[in-house]
């Protein structure tokens, strides 16, 4: 079986020598044209008077055109239809594109759309939250409201409480490769569309509604992105419709690619949002009764934007049982970029708030907060031990070869004695172990929690991180070290699986058996460095017995698998290697009956393995048995189709089962911060993550250590700053911060909770991309306790914690301020 080995990225060789081809790198034919925006330079007015001419005589322009140059200026929405290409004269952020300019290269395209001169008649902008509250400028009528029990009885009648204030910042995606696309005319006005998405078919689906062609018209190809991370599920649009807009009128290829100022000033980032809380508990920490209000800044444009703040309500339990309590949830409209989703798609955002909830209720009881975390933990899973199931990664894939590449799990921290083994330090099992009842505790939106595995998991990694020694030994060291301070937090992770919007919870595949036995893979995911592609291929090598090596991943093509969703909602595997699964097994049967026909025997009596077909004691070579189906006549060609099941959603009751399950996780990091200045590093980190049955090992540790860096990113070091007239002033790496190499922990463990998905999941695998993003929620929590390690009071840090907040936090704490 080729599912489960720790194989390298199917394009490593390709990326490190540069080889990988990206969408700028397609060879274009010399007559291309390329594209640049012109942009707004105020947030909110209207445009008055547009003059175009200087664009239009600078040297290399081919091709101007304003508002006035269309019918019907094309619409780049997902959801609304509320985002023009360009503005037809209101201007609604600042970057928001008014013109386009199309040159004989990017240089002069770029160039040329500096030279407009406009006049605005600027009115004042809604920036912030308190701004939109106050004019109540929001999508949807009001907020959206969910509530389970009664919440404000339940804190009201509560022994103690808490209340709070939490600004959370947003986040820039910071994909390497910038958004792109390129367009070439084919015959009789169709279209072939090469983009940097998530989502193909809605950039076949806008191209088309753009040009008024049906969707069989337009063919858009992604071989891979550059990284997208929730950034190109609908921000590519524009891009996309340009070029197919410029290629249409002028019948030459197009292409547009910006620049990372551009891309930084034009499209829309993670949501920033102010939650406030209250919360009532006993002396414990076990929380009787909490509120939320989630107040979102979601932009101009609505985009991904209710989803979003829908899955952070979802996720405003995180792995707490919390039978009362009220979410409410307003998205506010805002003149600046339209915000959209993020890797977690709003999820981290409900959950930094439950967090923070019991990292406050911790130190107003002066509990360790994760003793106040374990008491409000759901009741652990009951349930029967299923096929497969076993104690730990090293066992889950005994046939893994033993190549170099290989990344050894057992001496990255792997829980060679856990689970299973010595009960853990922390509370009595009695507090925290609350099996009775398990399954039937429901989330706040009602769906029974039945797989909860957070008790077993906390348990293993606090002994594997040591966590109950270091947490005393940076006691001591604090009380001795008046300048820097250590702190640490281990926080866990609880997130659902499965898209919100039902019906994008569907997949499709097509594979080819060639007669020579080579296989052509393909279906409707896409590739952004998370390994999907590999995954999918080792899933199709195992039906067939082949070598994964064997089988050809090709560019995701919407001519090839038709309606697909985008990749996202880290379901990607789930989903395509399911429906690849049932496209290999159609033509494998097929395979199988014809030589089990030849032989006499039964279909179940041949077998698949080692690249061979084994039947009535004869051994053939896959190929050759390829080569006699297709002189038999035999098919060796299949879609394939996969629907998630189970699933049942009423997003406006807030009531129903979104998820087919959850995956878990829990991370401990340490901190140390310099009082005097606010500066901080993360010292260590410990990571255990839920990836149920791996599909491949090596790319689940990367997709966990990259999403734990790129949390604590969010949390830390990157903010992002927009001046008092809404102009983004941190847009480009010079004053937006990123982790880089020398962030990361010095000391880094990652391993894999591998238990199998007691859901019938591709393999028993479980989805990977998303959820480790919110282990990075434990620095922000680390650096709490280092700064409530210089006083008394609450450091109420908010987020990102960049040295100047953790400074302030260090003042308030000791009540200089
Ligand atoms: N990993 C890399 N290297 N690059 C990315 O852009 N995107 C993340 C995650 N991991 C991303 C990534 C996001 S936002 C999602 S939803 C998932 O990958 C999507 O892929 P999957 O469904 O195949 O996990
Ligand atoms: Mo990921 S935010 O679902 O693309």
């Amino acid at each position: 079986m080729s599912m489960g080995k720790s194989l390298p990225h199917d394009a490593a060789p390709l990326h490190v020598t540069g080889q990988a081809r990206y969408v700028d790198d397609i060879p274009l034919p010399g007559n291309a044209l390329h594209l640049a925006f012109g942009l707004s330079t105020i947030a909110h007015g209207d445009v008055t008077a547009l003059d175009l001419s200087a664009v239009r005589a600078a040297p290399g322009v081919v091709a101007v055109y304003g508002p006035d140059d269309f019918d019907e200026v094309p619409d780049c929405s997902p959801s609304a239809h509320d985002e023009p290409l360009i503005s037809t004269g209101a201007v609604f952020y600042l970057g928001m594109p008014l013109f386009l300019v199309a040159a004989t290269s990017h240089l002069a395209a770029r160039k040329a759309a500096r030279l407009a001169k406009v006049s605005y008649d600027e009115r004042p902008a809604l920036l912030t939250v308190d701004d939109a509250l106050a004019a109540n400028s929001r999508f949807e009528d009001g907020p959206v409201i969910w509530t389970k029990g009664d919440a404000a009885r339940a804190i009201d009648t509560a022994p103690h409480k808490v209340e709070g204030r939490f600004e959370v910042g947003g986040q820039e995606h910071f994909y390497l490769e910038g958004q792109v696309a390129a367009c070439l005319p084919l015959e009789g006005g169709d279209l072939l569309v090469h983009s940097s998405t998530q989502h193909p078919s809605e950039i076949q689906h806008k191209v088309a509604h753009a040009l008024h062609l049906p969707m069989s018209a337009v063919r858009v190809e992604v071989r891979r992105m550059g990284g997208g991370f929730g950034g190109k599920e609908s921000q590519g649009n524009a891009l996309a419709i340009a070029c197919a807009v410029v290629a249409t009128r002028t019948g030459r290829p197009a292409k547009m690619r910006y620049d990372r100022d551009d891309d930084m000033m034009i499209t829309g980032k993670r949501h920033d949002l102010r939650i406030l809380y209250r919360a009532g508990f006993d002396a414990q920490g076990k929380l009787t009764g909490v509120e939320f209000t989630h107040l979102f800044r979601c932009g101009w444009a609505q985009d991904l934007s209710l989803p979003v703040a829908d899955r952070a309500m979802l996720h405003a339990d995180n792995c707490y049982h919390l039978p009362d309590i009220r979410i409410e949830s307003h998205r506010l409209k805002t003149h600046t970029q339209s915000a959209t989703a993020f890797r977690g798609f709003g999820g981290p955002q409900g959950m930094v708030g439950i967090e923070r909830v019991m990292d406050h209720v911790a130190h107003v009881l002066g509990r360790d907060p994760l003793e106040v975390r374990r008491v409000n933990f759901y009741a652990a899973m009951v349930g029967e031990a299923l096929p497969g199931d076993r104690a730990d990664v090293a066992e889950s894939a005994p046939d893994r070869p033993p190549v170099d590449d290989e990344i050894d799990l057992t001496s990255r921290g792997a829980l060679a004695a856990a689970p299973g083994g010595a009960s853990p330090p922390g509370p009595p099992e009695d507090i925290f172990r609350q099996k009775m009842g398990a399954g039937k505790q429901t989330t706040p939106f009602f769906m029974p929690v039945e797989d909860f595995i957070g008790h077993e998991l906390v348990a293993a990694l606090v002994q594997s991180s040591d966590y109950a020694a270091r947490r005393a030994a940076i006691a001591a060291w604090n009380a001795t070290s008046p300048v820097l301070k250590r702190g640490i937090a281990l926080t866990p992770v609880k997130f659902g699986i499965s898209f919100t919007l039902t019906h994008l919870n569907q997949a499709g595949a097509l594979v080819h058996v060639y007669q020579d036995g080579s296989i052509h893979l393909n279906h409707g995911g896409t590739e952004m460095g998370q390994g999907l592609f590999q995954k999918v291929a080792q899933v199709a090598a195992g039906v067939f017995g082949v070598d994964p090596g064997q089988v050809k991943i090709t560019a995701t093509d919407t001519a090839k698998v038709p309606n697909t969703s985008a990749t996202a909602a880290s379901s990607g595997s789930d989903l395509n290697g399911m429906a690849a699964q049932a496209a290999c097994v159609t033509i494998r049967d097929r395979m199988a009956a014809f030589v089990a026909g030849k032989h006499q025997v039964k279909p179940e009596a041949v077998r698949f393995e080692d690249g061979m077909v084994k039947v009535a004691g004869e051994v053939y070579d896959f190929a050759r048995v390829a080569m006699w189906a297709y002189q038999a006549r035999v098919s060796l060609s299949s879609t394939g189709f996969y629907a998630t099941p189970k699933l049942q959603w009423d997003r406006k009751a807030g009531k129903g089962r979104p998820f087919l399950y959850f995956a878990y996780g829990a991370a401990v990091t340490e901190v140390v911060i310099d009082t005097l200045t606010g500066e901080n590093r993360i010292l260590r980190a410990d990571l255990l993550h839920d990836t149920g049955n791996s599909l491949n090992p090596a790319l689940d540790i990367g997709q966990i250590e990259g999403a734990y860096v790129q949390g604590a990113g969010w949390l830390t070091t990157e903010e992002l700053v927009w001046d008092g007239k809404g102009r983004l002033t941190t847009h480009a790496p010079s004053t937006y911060k990123i982790p880089a190499c020398s962030d990361r922990p010095d000391v880094f463990n990652v391993a894999l909770w591998g238990r199998p998905n007691r859901e019938e999941t591709v393999g028993r695998s479980k989805a990977v991309g998303e959820p480790p993003f919110m282990l990075g929620i434990s620095a922000l929590y680390a650096l709490s306790d280092a700064v409530a390690a210089c006083g008394p009071g609450y450091p109420a840090l908010d987020a990102p914690a960049t040295a100047e907040r953790v400074l302030a936090a260090v003042g308030r704490v000791r009540g200089d301020v």
